[in-house]
C-alpha cells in the first residue's frame, strides 16, 4: 500500500497508542476474530497436533505446499510444514473471506509471501514463523508485519553467535546480563531482529549491524534503524512454554499505535 494511503487511513481511524491484549483462544471453526485497522495479530500455536488431524489440515494447502510438505526427510518436519501453514491459510481465509486451499501467494525477490489478490478484505499483511513445536503468525491490515519464535536451545554457543548477529551496542546490553539472564537477554535479541528484517522483507541482506533491538525482557521493545534514517519502532514480545520447552517470540508493525492481540487456535 503507498505511504501517502497509509498515512491517510492513519488519520481518518486515529489509531491509539501502542496497546496490548492478552492471549483469546480461537476454536478453529467458530468465526473469526474482528481485525480492526489499527489491530495487529499476534499468533501462536503449538504444531504437534495429534496425528490423525494431519490429513484434514493437508486437504486445505494447495498442490505446491503439499508437494514441498512431500519432499521433508523427516516426517516431524513434514508435519510441522502441514500444520503451520494449515494454520496460516485458515486464519487469512477467515479474513480474506476464502476458501483456505484456494488462497494465492506471490513472494518478492527475498522470498518473503504476500496474499497475491485481494477481495473485499483490504489488504492483509501476514509473517509467518516456526521453530521446533511453535509457529507465530502476524497478520495486520495494511502494514509490513515479521513475526520469529525460536526455540531455546542450550547448546546455541552465545558468545560465538552474539558478534555476528548483534550490534556494539546490543552486545554492550548483553554484557549487563549474566547467566540464564543472559541466555534470555540472547534469545530477546535474536527474535526481535530476526522479526524486524522479516517485516522489512529482505532477508538476511538486511543489514543486522545497522539497527539496534532493545533486548530486555519487557513487553515491548525498540527497534532503532540506522539503516532507515534512524527510524524507530515498537514491537511486542512474548514468551511462551510447551513441552518443557521455551519459545521467546516476537512481532513487530512497520506502522505506529496498534493495538495488538494474542491468540492461540485451539486444536482440532
Ligand atoms: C528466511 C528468513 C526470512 C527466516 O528464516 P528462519 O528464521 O529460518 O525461519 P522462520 O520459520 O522464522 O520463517 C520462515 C518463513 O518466513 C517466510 N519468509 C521467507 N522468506 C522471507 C523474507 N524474505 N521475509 C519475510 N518472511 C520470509 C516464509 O513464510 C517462511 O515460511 P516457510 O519456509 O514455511 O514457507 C531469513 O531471515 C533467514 O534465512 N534467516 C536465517 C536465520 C538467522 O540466521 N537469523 C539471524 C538472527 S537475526
Amino acid at each position: 500500500m503507498p505511504d501517502a494511503l497509509r498515512r491517510r487511513q492513519k488519520q481518518m481511524y486515529r489509531c491509539p497508542e501502542n496497546t496490548f491484549e492478552p492471549t483469546f483462544v480461537w476454536d478453529l471453526g467458530s468465526p473469526a476474530p474482528p481485525l480492526g485497522t489499527c489491530e495487529a495479530q499476534f499468533w501462536l500455536g503449538p504444531l504437534d497436533v495429534p496425528v490423525l488431524a494431519l490429513p484434514s489440515l493437508a486437504e486445505l494447502l494447495p498442490d505446491d505446499e503439499r508437494d514441498r510438505a512431500g519432499r521433508f526427510h523427516f516426517a516431524a518436519d513434514r508435519h510441522r510444514y502441514i500444520v503451520s501453514h494449515a494454520m496460516l491459510r485458515l486464519i487469512l481465509g477467515a479474513y480474506l473471506e476464502q476458501s483456505p486451499r484456494l488462497i494465492r501467494f506471490s513472494t518478492n525477490a527475498f522470498g518473503k509471501p504476500f496474499v497475491e489478490a485481494v477481495t473485499n478484505s483490504g489488504q492483509i499483511e501476514f509473517s509467518l514463523s516456526h521453530s521446533g513445536d511453535m509457529a507465530a503468525i502476524g497478520i495486520v491490515r495494511g502494514h509490513p508485519v515479521g513475526v520469529d519464535v525460536e526455540l531455546v536451545r542450550n547448546e546455541v554457543n552465545i558468545e560465538e553467535l552474539a558478534p555476528t548477529i548483534f550490534t556494539a551496542g546490543e552486545l554492550a546490553s548483553l554484557r549487563t546480563f549474566e547467566g540464564a539472564a543472559r541466555e534470555e537477554a540472547f534469545f530477546n535479541g535474536w527474535t526481535r531482529k530476526e522479526a524486524y528484517i522479516k517485516a522489512r522483507g529482505a532477508g538476511l541482506s538486511y543489514p543486522l549491524q545497522e539497527f539496534d533491538v532493545s533486548i530486555d525482557s519487557s513487553r515491548t521493545f525498540q527497534v532503532k534503524d540506522q539503516h532507515a534514517q534512524g527510524t524507530t519502532y515498537t514491537g511486542w514480545a512474548t514468551r511462551t512454554t510447551h513441552r518443557a520447552m521455551v519459545y521467546p517470540a516476537a512481532m513487530i508493525v512497520l506502522g505506529e499505535g496498534m493495538l495488538v492481540r494474542h491468540f492461540s487456535w485451539r486444536k482440532p
